[in-house]
């Protein structure tokens, strides 16, 4: 029997189901049950009776999914996978943040820890930010943790004021207008899409910004052949090995997030047996960290 087997066998015996992000190595979709964004991926985990989540992931992501199903196992197959932005803000920094900007409601990227969730109004994710701080409904917000998220947010929405934390990206923020200028020369017919982690400087360059999802739906429905890809890797394997009539291009080879590529199916696999790593969220924090995502959850629809 393949470990592929093993895992499905593991899967169906715990009655477990595995959620892995675009950005996990391919090779996991093989088993994951679900497949997408962190906005999707939080929906499902909201969803799902099974008694044990395996979360191909980043550790936020892990967290979030806890914190939405308290009673089930959250497992995280690796232990120190994380996630440099979500670690650029703490309860100490987030609280420091509030005390500069007063009496404004602090809208949290999904991409931060429980005890930064918990100390927000409202959630978003890449997908959904920009309505979600249009829905809210007020002249100010703060944004944390990434800056460019949240610049790209304020550029989208005249009337509103969109103060950011300055939390980022690495694997987004170091891609320069310089590659985008590059990549335009080199295949003139391409549409260049990224995702909104990226810095303004280079969105301001690019036909289309959208989360994983709007990436991939683009490529979908689009009657284009060629596209340049500005966000992690993964997205851009599972568009090539779907999409064989395109030309798909990542924009530099080095689009990596490190921390995402340390799963593998072993690990899976070993995760699933040994029960491992279980997630636990302090009950006070996520009872306060809930509310924001509910709150996300509902305001989007
Ligand atoms: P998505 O919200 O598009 O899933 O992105 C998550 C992420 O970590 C981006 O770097
Ligand atoms: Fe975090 Fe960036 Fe990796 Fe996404 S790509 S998980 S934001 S470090």
């Amino acid at each position: 029997m393949s470990i592929i087997d093993d895992i499905k066998k593991l899967k169906k015996e715990k009655n477990a189901v595995i959620l892995a992000h675009c950005y996990q190595n391919a090779e996991i979709d093989e088993v994951a049950d679900f497949v997408g964004d962190s906005l999707y991926l939080s929906r499902c985990a909201n969803k799902t009776d099974a008694d044990i989540i395996v979360f191909a992931g980043v550790y936020f992501m892990a967290e979030t999914a806890k914190i939405l199903s308290p009673n089930k196992k959250v497992l995280l197959p690796k232990k120190d996978v994380g996630c440099f932005m979500a670690n650029t803000i703490n309860l100490e920094k987030i609280k420091e943040f509030k005390a500069k900007n007063p009496n404004i409601p602090v809208v949290c990227y999904v991409n931060s820890t429980a005890e930064v969730k918990a100390e927000c109004d409202i959630c978003c994710t890449s997908a959904n930010a920009v309505n979600v701080v249009k829905k809210l409904g007020c002249e100010k917000v703060l944004f944390v943790p990434d800056m460019n998220l949240g610049t790209y947010v304020n550029s989208q929405l005249e009337n509103i004021d969109v103060i950011s934390y300055s939390g980022y990206c690495p694997v987004h923020a170091e891609i320069t207008t310089e590659q985008i200028k590059k990549a335009r020369e080199q295949y003139p017919n391409a549409k260049i899409l990224a995702h909104p982690e990226c810095k303004m400087e280079v969105l301001n360059l690019v036909d289309y910004i959208g989360s994983t999802t709007g990436i991939l739906n683009y490529v979908n429905k689009s009657t284009h052949k060629d596209f340049v890809i500005v966000t992690e890797k993964g997205v851009v394997d599972r568009l090539k090995r779907d999409y064989k009539d395109k030309n798909i291009n990542l924009i530099q080879d080095n689009v990596i997030c490190p921390d995402m590529k340390k799963i593998h199916l072993e690990d899976i696999y070993n995760s699933l047996k040994d029960e491992n790593y279980e997630i636990k969220v302090d009950e006070k924090i996520a009872q306060k960290a809930i509310k924001t995502i509910e709150k996300m959850i509902k305001i989007d629809g």
